[in-house]
């Protein structure tokens, strides 16, 4: 499938002052000279913070890494996570329509997003909400069929739970994620069979939606103020050079946005004097 950058752009990308501490905390987890290892969270960061991947913070995480741009435009369009095309302002939904989904009943969700969203997919519905795709396995095929909706996964679904589920998030509501027909997590929908020590003390949620019920960022756009940041790969006794460390990173930063051709050279001479090509 082609990818392309879609015709309408923006003028302009800039992370919020909390995503860019964490895209420089990531920055700073490689070594000098290596810094294009953080173009995929960095690129996954600006589309959580905007939903979707436009050329000008494709361009803008290119230059903090000191990147051509179409180096950081090749891993953007290889990679279908990233979205090229604006997506719906409530929620973009992926729903899966491999196998065991399709067994199950993925081509009736799909009937339901064609309804109610619009008739192909990456297209905006009319009030401008929600969007819509077929993905591939998304590796819950023991709830099929499921759907990605934002972060998080929305399993055991039918045509009739997943229309209800696209009226709420329509009106402010967030769904509770997971399997939707009673089970807890992928144990038989009659009950356990074994293991059933663990039923008694189990939380109210399995793990993965009490987290999502927790943070609460299923659909919400990312602005960094969600989780604090955490950079523990620094070490304590490397605080000191830390301090250095990401000062030199928000330098470098500083010269890539400002001069990102001669910062892609000297990190090109650089691999070179060391005989890394
Ligand atoms: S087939 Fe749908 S999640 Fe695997």
């Amino acid at each position: 499938m082609l990818r392309r950058l879609h015709p309408v752009q923006p003028d302009s990308f800039a992370f919020t002052p909390a995503n860019l501490e964490w895209a420089r905390g990531q920055i700073s987890k490689y070594p000098e000279g290596r810094q294009a290892s953080a173009i995929i969270p960095l690129l996954w960061r600006a589309q959580e913070q905007e939903g979707w991947l436009s050329r000008k913070a494709i361009e803008v995480v290119a230059d903090m890494l000191g990147m051509a741009y179409i180096r950081a435009l090749e891993v953007a369009t290889f990679y279908f996570m990233f979205h090229l095309q604006p997506v719906g302002s409530v929620a973009h939904i992926q729903i899966c329509g491999t196998t065991s989904c399709m067994i199950c009943g993925a081509e009736e969700l799909i009937a339901v997003c064609q309804q109610m969203i619009a008739k192909t997919p990456h297209t905006l519905s009319p009030d401008g909400k929600f969007s819509w795709e077929e993905v591939e396995c998304l590796g819950a095929c023991a709830n099929a069929p499921m759907a990605q909706i934002g972060k998080d996964y929305y399993e055991d679904l039918t045509a009739d739970k997943l229309r209800d589920m696209i009226t709420r998030f329509s009106n402010g509501e967030v769904p509770t994620p997971g399997p939707q027909n009673g089970r807890y997590a992928a144990e038989p929908l009659s009950g356990l069979t074994s293991l059933k020590d663990f039923e008694s003390t189990k939380p109210q949620y399995n793990a993965s939606v009490q987290r999502a019920v927790d943070v609460g960022d299923t659909i919400k756009r990312i602005d960094g103020t969600e989780m604090p940041i955490s950079t523990p790969w620094l070490g304590r006794a490397a605080k000191t050079a830390t301090k250095v460390s990401v000062g030199a990173v928000a330098a470098a930063v500083v010269k890539a946005v400002t001069k990102p051709k001669s910062m892609a050279k000297k990190l090109t001479t650089k691999k070179k004097s060391k005989g890394d090509l």
